[in-house]
């Protein structure tokens, strides 16, 4: 699996780091470029999405258990933000399963958000596209908002380290309304394990964070305001 293009994010070393004393544990498979390449990549996001064609199957049931975890009734018109929506795997079964919902769909890759203005253009302006950079803090900025739920489908443990993704829970939790909730569907595993992910958005401000399903090395969290 050590050519799995979506498994890049977790050997990524952050930079701060390699200029330390103390190295890392050195990955045997470590790759020197940065996860924003392949993003930036217009044949990486090619092959990635074409890749997610073929896994379909495979995610389908995940998905379909974080929307029947939405806690709105399907006929409500609720505002959602899809965070590193991408090519909108998420927000599609948002929008098929909740007619009257608008999500906006945040991601850095311009490749991704093409993909996914593409995919669901049917869906016509109940569809919005941002590109901003999870890392940057002001991308809540420009997001829109608040929303009465967000979703993420694997892509906060892109930011690998922990203090970002910290940030990202907070950032998130910010966007939302009163009664809000946060979706996150992530290989928690990957990133410090679900019980620490259910802890850091207690601490980003989420009054509960329950998980509701959990297959190694991916959940889904429902995180309630
Ligand atoms: C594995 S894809 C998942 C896309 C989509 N959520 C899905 O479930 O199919 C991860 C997504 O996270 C986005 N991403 C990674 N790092 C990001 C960052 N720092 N800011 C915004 N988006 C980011 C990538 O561009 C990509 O679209």
């Amino acid at each position: 699996m050590t050519h799995d293009p979506h498994d890049h994010g977790h050997r990524h070393h952050g930079h701060d780091h390699d200029h330390d004393h103390h190295h890392e544990h050195d990955h045997h498979d470590h790759h020197p470029h940065d996860h924003h390449h392949h993003w930036e990549s217009a044949d990486y996001v090619r092959s990635w999405i074409a890749r997610d064609e073929d896994r379909r199957g495979e995610r389908e049931p995940i998905i379909e258990r974080l929307v029947t975890a939405v806690p709105f009734p399907h006929d409500a018109g609720i505002e959602v933000i899809d965070v590193g929506g991408g090519s909108g795997a998420i927000a599609q079964a948002i929008l098929d399963a909740f007619p009257r919902a608008v999500v906006t769909i945040q991601d850095f890759s311009p490749h991704m958000l093409d993909s996914g203005r593409a995919r669901l253009a049917r869906h016509g302006n109940r569809v919005r596209t941002v590109l901003s950079d999870l890392r940057d803090p002001a991308w809540t900025k420009t997001a829109g908002g608040p929303f009465d739920l967000a979703v993420s489908g694997i892509a906060i443990h892109n930011l690998h380290e922990l203090s970002s993704i910290a940030a990202c829970y907070e950032a998130v939790r910010s966007l939302l309304k009163v009664r809000g909730a946060f979706l996150d569907y992530d290989h928690f595993d990957r990133v410090g394990g679900v019980p620490l992910h259910q802890h850091m958005l207690r601490v980003a401000g989420f009054a509960a964070a329950d998980v509701v399903w959990h297959e190694h090395p991916t959940a889904v969290i429902k995180a309630s305001v």
